[in-house]
């Protein structure tokens, strides 16, 4: 008989720990780790800053916008601060983490004197040392100066699960350098975490009920991390590996660059079915001049020929995108092009953005800026060609059963949100007991942002005592 020893628990005192996330997935998933890194101090989540002991605002540098949203909200929080201090409640700590702290963090810390703490994209897993210090000295800075490797080897194991769904950052960084973009300086060199580490996390998620893994990165699809074999792999090896595990039932991947979509990856989308028929391949432009100007290093013939070639390995596949309008030196003809490869592409969805320049970017001192104006009418005229587009694909669902991986109840009773392989929201009543589950959908109708089904098999006569009542009283 084995004798089990309990060692008294002493319990860390509870604090209270929000993080406000803006920016792409990888930020969301830099906070979950965030929020990892904290439980062992006692830090529980909270829903809103003025619960929080500790607040950490998760930045995007991407666009000017993004950027300035940090500075305002830093404003409400020092108000917050300062009132507590005043009226002898606790302290509040304020750490402001991601890409605005990566690259202006002097600027954050001389601007807004009530940030404690700033910290990059890479030297999160630093946090409870950081908040160490700065309960001694304020005003510390802990910069990204350091390998994602550092970060991911003291990440703890355990993840905290949220739903069935989750992100897994694979890969982090980008070499791209596209004129525009800020990403290669906030987030450093292209670097791909090893497949071993990769498959312990997806494991561990698996084993917590999670059935679609994301997996993130800068430039996913140029993922080479060491294999089990020593070699560099690839994203179409890893797929397969995670395929294999139990209870990994979808796999999706983002963000990918054109250039690194290899023969084995498209190949993987027509022989994998755990790989989702949805694709995020952002162009930016239809207009070859454009593209150059934005250093892409390809051009709009070699996009569309890409595209043929995913769909037919995976007919399918649903294409989504990112575009950016008014970018330097755009003419009318230039944003007709983007508007032309847009209808040739046909996308399920897509996100368009207006050209905002990025100090220390090589075209924030190109010439010709376009102005605002004309920005805007671009960005609406291509907006609605998108949004039609997506409505289009949205409806073409009607009428059809499909797989629905259920994530959450949605706002009535017993109606739950799901997603369908193409990432498109499903609603389905009666399923709020399936959450975590795969299961058909047979689709009703479809609008711009979301499905409505029933669960398959059940017919439209078969209606709930209540439904029948408000249909007989409609
Ligand atoms: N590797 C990711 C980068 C994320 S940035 C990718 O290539 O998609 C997400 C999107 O923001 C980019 O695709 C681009 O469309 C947009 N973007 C980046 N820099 C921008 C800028 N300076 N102005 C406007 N949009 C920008
Ligand atoms: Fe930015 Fe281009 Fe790299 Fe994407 S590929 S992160 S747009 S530099
Ligand atoms: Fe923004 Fe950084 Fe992501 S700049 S888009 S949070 S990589």
């Amino acid at each position: 008989m084995t004798e089990t020893l309990t060692t008294p628990k002493v319990e860390p005192p509870r604090k209270r720990l929000f993080i406000k996330t803006y920016g792409c997935q990888m930020n969301v998933y830099d906070s979950e780790r965030m929020a990892d890194v904290l439980r062992p101090l006692g830090y529980a989540a909270t829903d809103t800053a003025e619960d929080a002991d500790f607040v950490i605002l998760n930045t995007c540098h991407i666009r000017e916008k993004a950027a300035e949203k940090v500075y305002s909200e830093l404003g409400k929080l020092r108000e917050m601060k300062e009132g507590r201090a005043a009226a002898g409640q606790g302290a509040l700590t304020i750490a402001v983490a991601g890409c605005v702290a990566q690259a202006e963090g002097e600027e954050i810390m001389r601007r807004q004197p009530a940030v404690d703490l700033v910290v990059g994209p890479q030297a999160y897993h630093q946090l409870p040392e950081l908040l160490a210090r700065t309960a001694r000295a304020r005003g510390e800075r802990i910069g990204a100066d350091f390998a994602p490797v550092d970060k991911f080897d003291a990440l703890p194991k355990a993840r905290g699960v949220d739903g069935p769904t989750a992100f897994l950052t694979v890969q982090e960084g980008c070499d791209k350098f596209c004129t525009f973009c800020v990403v290669p300086y906030t987030r450093g060199a292209e670097w791909s975490r090893p497949v071993a580490a990769v498959l312990a996390e997806a494991r561990e998620l698996a084993a917590q009920g999670v059935r679609e893994l994301t997996l993130l990165g800068q430039n996913v699809n140029a993922y080479d991390g060491e294999g089990l074999d020593g070699a560099p792999s690839t994203l179409a090896r890893l797929a397969h590996a995670l395929a294999d595990i139990p209870g990994v039932a979808r796999i999706r991947y983002t963000t990918s660059h054109p250039n690194d979509m290899s023969e084995e990856l498209i190949a993987a989308h027509g022989a994998l079915d755990a790989l989702m028929p949805w694709l995020h391949l952002p162009v930016q432009s239809g207009s070859d001049r454009i593209l150059r100007l934005m250093n892409r290093k390809h051009g709009r013939a070699k996009y569309l020929e890409l595209i043929d070639r995913i769909r037919a390995a995976r007919p399918d596949i649903a294409m989504s995108g990112d575009f950016i309008v008014g970018f330097p030196g755009e003419s009318d003809r230039d944003f007709e092009d983007t508007m032309d490869l847009v209808r040739r592409v046909g996308y399920a969805s897509a996100f368009a953005f207006v050209y905002s320049p990025r100090p220390g970017t090589p075209a924030a001192g190109m010439g010709a800026q376009v102005s605002a104006e004309v920005a805007r009418e671009r960005l609406h005229a291509l907006q609605a060609l998108l949004w039609e587009q997506q409505t289009a694909f949205n409806m073409s669902q009607a009428g059809k059963t499909i797989d629905v991986l259920f994530e959450k109840p949605g706002r009535h009773a017993g109606q739950a949100i799901g997603r369908s392989p193409w990432l498109q929201s499903v609603h389905v009543d009666g399923a709020d007991q399936l959450i975590g589950q795969i299961v058909a959908v047979e689709i009703e109708h479809g609008q711009q942002n979301s499905l409505k089904g029933r669960l398959a098999g059940q017919r439209p006569d078969r209606l709930a005592v209540g439904d029948m009542e408000r249909e007989m009283t409609a």
